[in-house]
């Protein structure tokens, strides 16, 4: 059977990187989970046999990892998910309300896909910032203490194609296939985010040193 899913060398290289990580090969499924996501936005049923081909694990056993963990979309995503918290400590800081005004902003449809495919809402569970609720996450990165302000304005952004402000922790994956690379370990924000910072910063001193000269 051709490979649907893990169809090109490159993506093979990664499934084969991923699995060569694990004394046992079955360890990989999480992060091959990922990969797959990556490729298509989801976990489709072609990524879970393939898996399993590759695991020599049955694709039940694929299934029931994929279906446990809400971080892995059993259907068609938008580019960007956007996760809102109503468990306790969120919905005490007015999860609610900012889950009713995440779907009033997104409109029909968007706890599947949105009609211009930009978004998938999803209503999480705690997502362990309970500190600085109410927490949402856009492709996992975490928002944290957000106002319905904030996340008008990052619904807005991400609508536009422009950078939405940054989350309180960490860079923010450029959508959520991108997300999914990061997590499947085959990609690196913080390393590019800090050769971006070099770059830059080696730029501003090139560029002092010039005017000093
Ligand atoms: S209850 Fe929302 S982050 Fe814990």
């Amino acid at each position: 059977m051709a490979d649907v899913v893990f169809a090109t060398p490159e993506l093979q290289e990664q499934a084969a990187s991923i699995i060569a990580r694990y004394p046992s090969t079955r360890s990989a499924l999480m992060p091959l989970l990922y990969l797959a996501q990556s490729v298509q936005g989801h976990v489709s049923s072609e990524g879970m046999r393939e898996i399993a081909l590759l695991l020599d694990i049955t694709t039940a056993e694929v299934e029931a990892v994929a279906s446990f963990y809400t971080m892995f979309r059993m259907g068609p995503t938008g580019t960007h998910l956007l996760d809102v918290c109503t468990n306790v400590s969120c919905k005490l800081r007015g999860a609610d309300e900012l889950l009713a005004c995440a779907k009033e902003a997104l409109g029909p449809g968007c706890e599947g896909v949105t009609e211009d495919g930009v978004f998938t809402l999803h209503e999480e569970e705690c997502l362990g910032a309970c500190e600085t609720a109410p927490v949402v996450q856009v492709n996992f990165a975490n928002y944290d203490n957000v106002t319905r302000e904030q996340l008008l304005d990052i619904v807005e952004k991400l609508r536009a194609g422009e950078e939405p402000p940054a989350p309180s922790r960490g860079p923010l994956p450029k959508d959520f296939k991108e997300a999914s690379r990061v997590l499947a370990g085959v990609q690196d924000l913080f390393a590019s985010t800090s050769s971006a910072a070099s770059a830059a910063s080696a730029a501003s001193v090139t560029s002092e040193g010039g005017g000093a000269g």
